[in-house]
């Protein structure tokens, strides 16, 4: 597969947050739940270098469950706050402020016995294209105050959001560019829709996702697909793809499957959660603590955080 990206909209955003994170105390980096791993950029660990820092896990309400937990704790486990969150709603603006107020308990103390008082904290909101950075902005302030949309790499002139007189919010957010030399995490983020669609095969795309339902979460795809079938899994990508077509009656003139159609269907399922809650990585497995086996292995032994995820359905619950 082939990718692209224009490298003068990233090295202006690079450009941009590398001048606004100066003026920060607290960076809330963004990454997708259902695919924590490659939707974070490691440059960001650099760029944030002494600045305190929250993780935010958005569009949980799209990621599976229980993998949500088992990510929350691996973050956790190296001393981040982490939340799980839908940035469509408020549901965990109070979680957040609470965490802004811890993370940033260590800068106030040194205000204070610098005599400094009433300065409110400054916190920017990081992440690659499409994870929801707008979203979040604008849930999380509480009104429509930043652009939302599907256009990487808008920006605006620099306006501060006074969240309350402790917390002032930089409207634009910090885009950074996802990395993918390696091949799987550029299909997650094509999968996910973060990376553009037109740059990539779109049947291609739809037999690597049929491949990992398969292995992965096999029962949503008979579920989704074949409820009165029950189709023998695993079996050839191309020929559950076929199946899917007729399954579904996605038929060119003649009667042949037509698998353009049949592929969008399959990916586009996928980005809307018609399939189900799935989350495409697991911790990496040089860390045997938090790394899970299958999601339908765990969620069978009832793993205490897939437990616990499922009965918040993976999101905060305040
Ligand atoms: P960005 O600033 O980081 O580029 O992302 P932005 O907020 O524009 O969000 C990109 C898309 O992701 C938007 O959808 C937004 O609604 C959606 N989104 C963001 N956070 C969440 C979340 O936690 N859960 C879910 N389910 N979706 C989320 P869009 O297709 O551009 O627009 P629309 O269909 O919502 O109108």
């Amino acid at each position: 597969m082939d990718y692209q990206w224009y490298p003068g909209h990233m090295t202006k955003a690079r450009r941009m947050m590398e001048e606004n994170i100066g003026l920060v105390d607290l960076v809330i980096e963004l990454t997708d739940a259902r695919i924590p791993m490659s939707s974070r950029n490691p440059d960001i660990d650099k760029l944030s270098a002494n600045k305190a820092r929250i993780l935010v896990m958005t569009k949980a309400d799209l990621a599976d469950p229980a993998r949500t937990a088992t990510f929350q704790k691996y973050f956790e486990d190296k001393g981040w706050m982490v939340a799980a969150v839908d940035a469509r709603t408020r549901k965990s603006n109070d979680k957040i402020r609470a965490y802004v107020e811890k993370a940033c308990s260590a800068k106030r103390e040194r205000d204070k016995r610098r005599g400094i008082v009433g300065r409110p904290l400054r916190a920017m909101v990081v992440g690659i294209p499409n994870v929801g950075k707008s979203t979040f902005i604008n849930s999380f302030a509480g009104k429509a105050s930043a652009k939302t949309g599907n256009k990487p790499g808008v920006t605006r002139g620099k306006q501060w959001i006074r969240l309350n007189k402790n917390l002032e919010l930089l409207d634009t957010p910090g885009i950074l560019w996802p990395r993918f030399e390696d091949r799987q995490v550029g299909i997650n983020l094509a999968l996910t829709g973060a990376i553009r669609q037109e740059l990539l095969e779109e049947q291609e795309l739809s037999l690597e996702l049929l491949n990992f339902l398969q292995r992965e979460y096999p029962s949503l795809l008979t579920d989704k697909y074949a409820p009165e079938e029950k189709w023998d899994l695993p079996m050839d990508s191309a020929e559950l793809l076929t199946k899917i077509a007729e399954a579904r009656k996605l038929l060119r003139t003649g009667g042949e499957p037509d698998y353009q159609r049949a592929s969008k269907l399959v990916l586009d399922d996928f980005r809307n959660g018609k399939t189900g809650r799935i989350t495409l990585e697991t911790p990496p497995a040089d860390d045997p603590e938090t790394a899970a086996g299958s999601p339908e292995a765990a969620r069978a032994q009832g793993t205490a955080g897939g437990a616990k995820a499922a009965a918040t359905g993976g999101e905060e619950s305040e």
